[in-house]
């Protein structure tokens, strides 16, 4: 299994603790480290819907909240066809947290799309700005 297997992988277990009996739209994350380390997320909802969190921010605030600040790829895996890219805030979040890495989509039935966090968000507003 290629590095790029087992974060998927990861990914897709992650998804079964999915918490998300509103939209029952369940996704799930896996971050790896540069040390090789990998992290999970799922998306969990709550009942204002609003307070949502995302899988990949779940697995990135585990990392970063674990001490980890050094990553290497991100896999995003749900159950759809067409594949699930991050939202416009885990964009921000992949970017600042993670610089330009790569993000890999993934569905159940084997289909695999390449991005990076760089070409997800152009011209980010980041740090260097600050
Ligand atoms: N969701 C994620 O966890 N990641 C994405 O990349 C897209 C959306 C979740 C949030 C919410 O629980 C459900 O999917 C529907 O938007």
């Amino acid at each position: 299994m290629t590095d790029e297997q087992k974060l998927i992988e990861a990914a897709r277990a992650a998804r079964e603790n999915a918490h998300a009996p509103f939209s029952n739209f369940r996704v799930g994350a896996a971050l790896r480290t540069k040390s090789g380390k990998i992290f999970q997320g799922c998306n969990i909802e709550n009942a204002t819907l609003g307070l949502t969190v995302c899988a990949e921010r779940v697995a990135i605030f585990k990392a970063i909240s674990e001490g980890e600040r050094d990553f290497a790829a991100i896999a995003v895996v749900c159950d759809t066809e067409k594949l699930t890219p991050p939202c416009g805030p885990c964009r921000q979040i992949i970017w600042e947290f993670c610089g330009d890495i790569p993000v890999t989509l993934a569905n159940l039935r084997g289909k695999v799309e390449h991005e990076t966090s760089g070409s997800l968000l152009p011209r980010p507003f980041d740090h260097s700005f600050l």
